[in-house]
């Protein structure tokens, strides 16, 4: 069991476990330093190996600059917008420049809102909460539960857009979707930044751009996206962007629903309570009439995560200060290393919607012919010391039209998590922190697992 307090020794990649004669030259060191480098993954056949966390499009590390963040201000910590005292007061100037800081990182235009909510599923939920009645919103089936399905839930209109071939073919399909919409009523396209199945990036700009020609408004999903790439809402000329602490290295809780204030700020509060209402008129003879506050506050009710969202604020200055190009470079490095290598395994098939010279972050997923994923990932963590994910990934409509008939035909055991299909694919996924040993392992790994016939 490691420490739970945070390693105080400066960060140095994790040794190689299972050195292969038949991998590409060493990298670079990661641009980020995370926690868990450190930490060692029991094999069943003894031993034990340092982890190789390949499953960071679920949740990825604390980075360390969030880790030290977070830690010295907890001594500080206190209740935000709701008290006289020192430590009160601080945490709330401090939750207010964390906000600032993240309207900053997303480059918000000045009248946009920052509001903090759990994560993304919760930001795509409150947005679908806020929408006008008479809302149509249009949604690829490609996307991820999270963004597909809390339009329906909130009684909105939902017009669902076939998984498009191509980038040029998502805009082609928005676009014919969009002239069918009924004129003078409001709309919401809502795309995603990055697949979380297949890695590969839509076209959010020209999206947002065709939106805006049939007067509807664009929500981003950038979830998978923040990790990888810079997102700047006035410059891609979306209306909302939604994405999530655990995912950018700031595991406490939180997420960001950013954007327009207009509707939100005319919509009943997502949560009624404390801190949404300015005041509560009435009482038991005339009843209880609340008014609500406007702004981010309207949809915060309730002691808000301070920690968590110093630790996201956190997290936006540790990727700004390492910069995105650095990610970048180090990232595709790794994805070109790792999909070069899987492609020498001709019992592998990757899995893509635009085809393999797609742009993509670092997100792969495949399936492995005659195997079933969910004991092929397993074995890949008792044997090796990889985390993988194996599964329909929460985007079940996609996963569908990706995998082929007679994938993964033998059925497995159960993978656990909201996937109980037979049929899946084993997805790795990495970032700004993972050491290229890792990915070489997981080659060399599924080399040695399917040359097992
Ligand atoms: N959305 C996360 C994933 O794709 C949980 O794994």
């Amino acid at each position: 069991m490691p420490s739970l307090t945070a390693p105080a020794a400066p960060r140095t990649p994790a040794a190689a476990a299972t050195p292969a004669a038949d991998v590409p030259p060493a990298c670079p060191p990661p641009p980020l330093a995370v926690l868990g480098d450190d930490v060692r993954a029991p094999l069943t056949g003894g031993g034990d190996v340092p982890y190789a966390a390949l499953d960071l499009a679920a949740s990825a590390p604390a980075a360390r600059a969030v880790w030290e963040e977070v830690a010295d201000y907890l001594p500080l910590y206190g209740s935000v917008h709701r008290g006289a005292g020192h430590l009160s007061r601080l945490s709330t100037d401090l939750f207010e420049r964390d906000r600032r800081t993240v309207a900053e990182f997303l480059g918000c235009r000045p009248d946009d809102q920052v509001v903090f909510t759990r994560s993304t599923t919760d930001s795509l939920n409150l947005l679908a909460a806020a929408l006008p009645a008479d809302c149509t919103v249009l949604v690829f089936e490609t996307e991820h539960h999270a963004a597909l399905l809390p339009w329906e839930h909130h009684g909105h209109r939902v017009v669902t857009l076939p998984a498009p071939a191509s980038p040029a073919d998502a805009v082609a399909v928005a676009a014919a979707a969009l002239r069918e919409l009924p004129v003078g009523r409001p709309a919401l396209l809502c795309v995603t930044g990055a697949s979380n199945v297949t890695g590969e990036l839509w076209p959010v700009a020209e999206l947002a751009e065709v939106a805006r020609e049939y007067a509807a408004r664009t929500v981003l999903d950038a979830a998978q996206l923040v990790p990888h790439r810079a997102v700047d809402v006035t410059e891609l000329g979306v209306d909302w962007v939604a994405f999530s602490g655990h995912k950018v290295y700031a595991p406490f809780g939180a997420g960001v629903l950013a954007g327009r204030a207009d509707w939100l700020d005319e919509a009943e509060p997502y949560l009624a309570g404390g801190g949404a209402s300015l005041r509560v008129d009435g009482g038991a003879v005339d009843g209880l009439v609340p008014v609500w506050q406007r702004g981010p506050a309207r949809h915060e009710a309730g002691s808000p995560n301070v920690v968590g969202v110093h630790a996201l604020a956190a997290a936006c200055r540790a990727l700004s200060e390492v910069g995105y190009a650095a990610v970048t470079a180090h990232e595709q490095a790794l994805l070109r290393r790792l999909r070069d290598g899987l492609s020498t395994v001709p019992a592998v098939r990757e899995l893509s919607l635009f085809g393999p010279d797609a742009e993509r972050v670092a997100v792969v997923s495949f399936v492995v012919e005659g195997r079933d994923s969910a004991e092929f990932a397993r074995r890949l963590s008792d044997e090796f010391g990889i985390g993988v994910r194996a599964g329909l990934f929460c985007a079940h409509p996609l996963l569908r039209s990706l995998l082929a008939e007679g994938d993964a035909a033998v059925p497995g055991p159960d993978a656990g998590g909201c996937d109980d299909s037979p049929v899946q694919a084993v997805r790795a996924s990495f970032g700004a922190g993972t050491p290229v040993e890792h990915v070489d392992r997981l080659v060399s790994a599924v080399r040695r697992l399917t040359a097992e016939g």
